[in-house]
């Protein structure tokens, strides 16, 4: 049987790192309540002049320099991302040719925090099908371009970072092997932005009322990850005949440390098999789970199952199932 496999990983943060002693000089806030409330140190921030397709190209380039590809062989490129670097066209499309991917064709998905699951997941079907061969999908988010460095709570969460993954075709029991994923546009209510879509273009008015930042109801938001990503997690592993103990790792998106703890016991996986990295990078939207694989890559092995979890803006959710490759 056809499948997709991740046959290698990349990633890209900025040098800048935006400590909670700096966050402290910005809004009111502390170390203490940062730390405790979200389990976030700092985080990266990408400089003015360079946007999220910098970051994805910078990923991508490094995910085919491991494996020692030409971006030429690439079919597909997905960019999974809420921050393009234009309305439009697509920053996938510009990233394919920083990178001399001259005959790959792919889009942008946008699913705020699950837009990398989403992406992966249609990656994998078109490899497994037969259509495509070679395909990069990447996580990419400025968000620092749409927060509000003077609304406490969401200034101190969000980060800018990207990671991507290369996938190609295999016949062994390994890759993408399932997932599941849903959306429900109620949602919409408690996590968007207001300004800047057609609803709503930009205007003097829309900049003024500062609606072009990240508008988020935290505790709504906080309750609804953590149920939705359990259970769809569960129903996952359930309709595949897994236990913890069948799972090398659990690699939620990471959105607030309390979340991906009160998650993990949930499904009952012990913290040290649950990948985790925001006390670094904060939430990075669509690149989370990416660089979760970027940064754990050297204690993975062959045949390693591991499952993908995420929950964001939409709102969207979805668990993922795959056998690391190599
Ligand atoms: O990735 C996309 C999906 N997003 C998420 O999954 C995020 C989910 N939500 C969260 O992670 C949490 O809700 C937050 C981190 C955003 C907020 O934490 P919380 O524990 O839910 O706090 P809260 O909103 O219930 O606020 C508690 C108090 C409030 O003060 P009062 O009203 O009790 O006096 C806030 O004003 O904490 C205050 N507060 C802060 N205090 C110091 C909010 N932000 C801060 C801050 N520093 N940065």
């Amino acid at each position: 049987m056809r499948r997709a496999a991740i046959t290698a990983v990349g990633g890209y943060l900025p040098e800048r790192s935006l400590t909670n002693a700096d966050l402290e000089k910005l809004v009111d806030t502390s170390d203490e309540w940062i730390v405790e409330r979200t389990g976030i140190r700092e985080r990266r921030i990408l400089p003015r002049g360079k946007g999220t397709g910098h970051m994805a190209t910078m990923a991508a380039q490094e995910a085919l320099a491991k494996r020692g590809i030409s971006a030429e062989e690439i079919d597909l490129l997905i960019v999974a991302t809420v921050t393009p670097d234009h309305p439009f066209p697509a920053t996938a499309n510009t990233v394919a040719a920083q990178l001399g991917a001259r005959k790959a064709w792919g889009f942008d998905l946008e699913a705020a925090c699950s837009g990398f699951l989403y992406a992966l997941s249609i990656a994998a079907d078109s490899i497994a099908v037969g259509r495509v061969d070679k395909a990069l999908v990447i996580g990419s988010d400025k968000m620092s371009s749409i927060i509000d460095y003077r609304d406490r709570a969401t200034c101190v969460i969000f980060g800018d970072g990207a990671g991507a993954v290369l996938l190609e075709p295999t016949e062994e029991e390994v890759g993408i092997m399932d997932y599941l994923h849903q959306a429900d546009g109620k949602g919409c209510a408690f996590l968007h932005m207001k300004g800047g879509g057609s609803l709503l273009p930009a205007s003097i008015r829309t900049v003024r009322n500062r609606l072009h930042y990240v508008y988020q109801e935290g505790r709504q938001v906080f309750k609804h990850a953590i149920n939705q990503m359990a259970e769809i997690s569960e129903a996952l592993m359930r309709k595949n005949g897994l236990t913890p103990a069948d799972i090398a790792f659990f690699v939620p998106h990471q959105a607030n440390r309390r979340i991906i703890e009160a998650v993990a016991q949930r499904l009952g996986f012990p913290l040290e098999k649950v990948m985790i990295n925001i006390d670094r990078y904060g939430n990075t939207t669509a690149g989370t789970i990416p660089l979760c694989l970027y940064d754990y890559e050297k204690q993975l092995k062959k045949g390693d199952n591991l499952i993908l979890s995420t929950f964001g803006g939409g709102f969207t959710w979805g668990a993922l199932w795959l056998r690391w490759a190599y």
